[in-house]
């Protein structure tokens, strides 16, 4: 028997009303606040990342499914959805009419981790960048977006993290102070975190092994050496949050996983994840268009893992799933055959209508449509149909009526429709 590949995992039925639930709040609020849907591509060249995200970063060192393609091109399953649409932007010159662009995108992703709970090769993100803009506030109205979201999904234990990265002008002054602190104590870290020190010491603030979390403690922090234009920058970020009433923590470990950040960082952890709780993630990426061959145009985004929000939304999955308006019990050929008919006809009407194909008893056609969950039970035998009456009976209340057959449909639709009685 074949089964899933490590790390990858289906969603199935009892699950996917919920995901469809949560990306129609998203797509319906990332409108709301301007964003347009791209729908990029699920593989990209291997260089589009490596460049991006940073050659010496865990996603493309160790986590990236790259392979050579039959025409000898490197190809890579995308880890990140950032990379794609800043090639989009420019690839489409999308910048030409007007600089400002605000896009999403949402799709599956691929890194090979390790697997655990929270944590899977293939997983789903929700992401929004924006471009063009340089002022702080639009950091803010970025996380303001992300933390309605959350709030609107009604989730609670949830904190957000948020840190200044300093730029190209500041930053290298704070990569020499790691170097130093680095220096005096590389028997305290992991062969990891020793070599990449050259190139990127931020690297130690998200190594993963604990003596190197234990090491940092004590290293300088970042805030105490941007320059002046960042500070100013990352105070009105705060300023703005403030101004929202958005709770945050500030963070100075906060580094990220990928390379091309610079000022703003942020996190929404969530206390009930356990060891992965990171449910989204983001921050400004102001060079990182020019760095792939386009205009000096700035950006900042954020993504939202879908399936880790799906594990603390994870009781409510049942109320989600669509059960049927009606389930009609037809007895005998005859009935099934008109039965046939009405579904086809209260379908159309946008009434969920299921029946029976296996010629099962009255008995068995009941507890069907009880397992479905449907909110009404038509009942017709080769009696109703002689009568001209069928009856409806209400699952939850068990009320029953007689509704004449000659205009069946239009007073089903009339009766049922209105109510929610089992719409879910
Ligand atoms: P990231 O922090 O690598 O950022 O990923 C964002 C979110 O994706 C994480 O907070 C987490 O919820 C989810 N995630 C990441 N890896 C996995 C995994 N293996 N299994 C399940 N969920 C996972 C980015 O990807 C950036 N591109 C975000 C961004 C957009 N920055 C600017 N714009």
């Amino acid at each position: 028997m074949f089964k899933l590949v490590r790390g990858f995992k289906d969603i199935l039925p009892a699950d996917t009303a919920l995901w469809q639930h949560v990306e129609g709040i998203v797509r319906e609020l990332l409108e709301d606040f301007g964003f347009s849907e791209l729908r990029i591509p699920i593989l990209e060249q291997t260089e589009l990342f490596a460049r991006s995200i940073g050659a010496s970063t865990d996603i493309v060192e160790k986590e990236m499914y790259t392979f050579t393609d039959r025409g000898g091109a490197s190809l890579t399953l995308r880890p990140e959805a950032t990379a794609s649409v800043v090639r989009s932007y420019i690839e489409h010159q999308l910048y030409a009419k007007d600089p400002v662009r605000k896009l999403y995108t949402i799709g599956p992703m691929f890194r090979r981790e390790r697997p655990q709970k929270g944590r899977y090769r293939q997983f789903y993100q929700i992401n929004a960048e924006v471009f063009g803009l340089h002022d702080p506030r639009v950091d803010a109205e970025l996380i303001l977006l992300l933390m309605t979201f959350i709030d609107r999904l009604e989730l609670s234990g949830i904190m957000l993290h948020i840190n200044s990265l300093g730029c190209p002008e500041c930053r290298p002054r704070f990569k020499d102070a790691l170097k130093s602190f680095l220096a005096g104590r590389s028997e305290q870290f992991c062969s990891d975190c020793l070599r990449r020190r050259h190139e990127n010491p931020l690297r130690i603030f998200d190594c993963k092994v604990p003596a190197c979390k234990e090491a940092t403690m004590e290293a300088p922090s970042i805030l105490d050496d941007l320059c002046e234009a960042c500070r100013a920058h990352f105070e009105n970020v705060k300023r703005s949050l403030d101004g929202f009433e958005i709770p945050y923590q500030i963070n100075h470990r906060l580094v990220r996983g990928l390379d091309y950040y610079t000022r703003t960082t942020f996190e929404v952890l969530a206390d009930a994840l356990g060891a992965q709780d990171a449910v989204a993630g983001g921050g400004r990426y102001d060079g990182l268009v020019k760095a792939l061959g386009g205009p000096d145009q700035p950006g900042v985004g954020f993504a939202i893992g879908v399936d880790r929000l799906m594990e603390l939304l994870a009781g409510r999955a049942q109320s989600f799933q669509k059960r049927p308006h009606l389930y009609i019990a037809a007895l005998g050929p005859n009935t099934q055959e008109r039965a046939f008919e009405w579904v086809q006809d209260l379908r159309k009407n946008k009434v969920r209508t299921e029946m029976d194909f296996q010629d099962r008893s009255l008995k068995s056609q009941m507890r069907r449509a009880n397992k479905l969950g449907a909110g009404y039970a038509l009942i017709v035998g080769e009696r109703e149909l002689d009568e001209g009456a069928a009856v409806l009976r209400n699952m939850t209340t068990k009320e029953e009526e007689g509704i004449p057959l000659d205009d069946l449909v239009g007073l089903v639709v009339k009766k049922i429709k209105p109510s929610t009685a089992g719409s879910r």
